[in-house]
């Protein structure tokens, strides 16, 4: 009797443990009603850690293509789409400052332009060649909720990695019905 207790007991922490931890590494569900009727399925997305690694390794290797004379600022981005491609972009910037596309845009656009507008993403990861933290700048956080309103992002954080829903990055992003 007691054994059984103890059991179901460490069956319930186990199972609190696990839900905390699926919390933590995909963040606080959105509001996705309005994405529910444009994206079929709205379920959180999980992405396995040898995704994430893949992702992240794409990215680097694009962020050695950059083009930053300005900033010196090297960027490299990659998206997963919900085919299981991955597109992988860098920053492109221009003496003419405000024409600079980022990685992250220049990853996304590369997949339309070969896919076609189709494009449902899954996860995004950021590299940068300084080490330091970096989020996606508004502008691509807009890009991204575009074609993956239930995005992962995995980015340099200011501790560390981090990983955050587009929603949590970008809340209220604009559609245009
Ligand atoms: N940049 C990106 O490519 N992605 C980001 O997430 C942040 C900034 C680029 C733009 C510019 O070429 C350089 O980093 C410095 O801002």
């Amino acid at each position: 009797m007691l054994l059984r207790l103890r059991r179901t007991r460490h069956a319930i922490f186990l199972k609190f443990l696990w839900s905390s931890h699926l919390r933590r590494y995909n963040g606080a569900p959105p509001d996705l009603s309005f994405e529910r009727h444009h994206f079929p399925s709205m379920q959180t997305i999980e992405i396995p850690v040898a995704m994430r690694e893949r992702l992240l390794r794409s990215a680097r290797r694009a962020m050695k293509n950059a083009y930053a004379p300005f900033s010196k600022f090297r960027v490299g981005a990659a998206i997963l789409t919900s085919r299981g491609q991955i597109f992988a972009g860098c920053n492109v910037e221009n003496s003419s400052y405000g024409m600079t596309n980022c990685a992250e845009r220049t990853a996304i656009f590369s997949a339309v332009a070969k896919d076609g507008p189709d494009l449902e993403i899954h996860a995004v990861a950021v590299v940068n060649d300084h080490g330091v933290a970096c989020s996606p700048c508004g502008a691509c956080r807009q890009v991204i909720y575009e074609f993956g309103p239930r995005a992962i992002v995995f980015y340099e954080g200011k501790n560390g990695p981090k990983q955050s829903l587009i929603t949590e990055l970008l809340p209220e992003g604009f559609r245009l019905k």
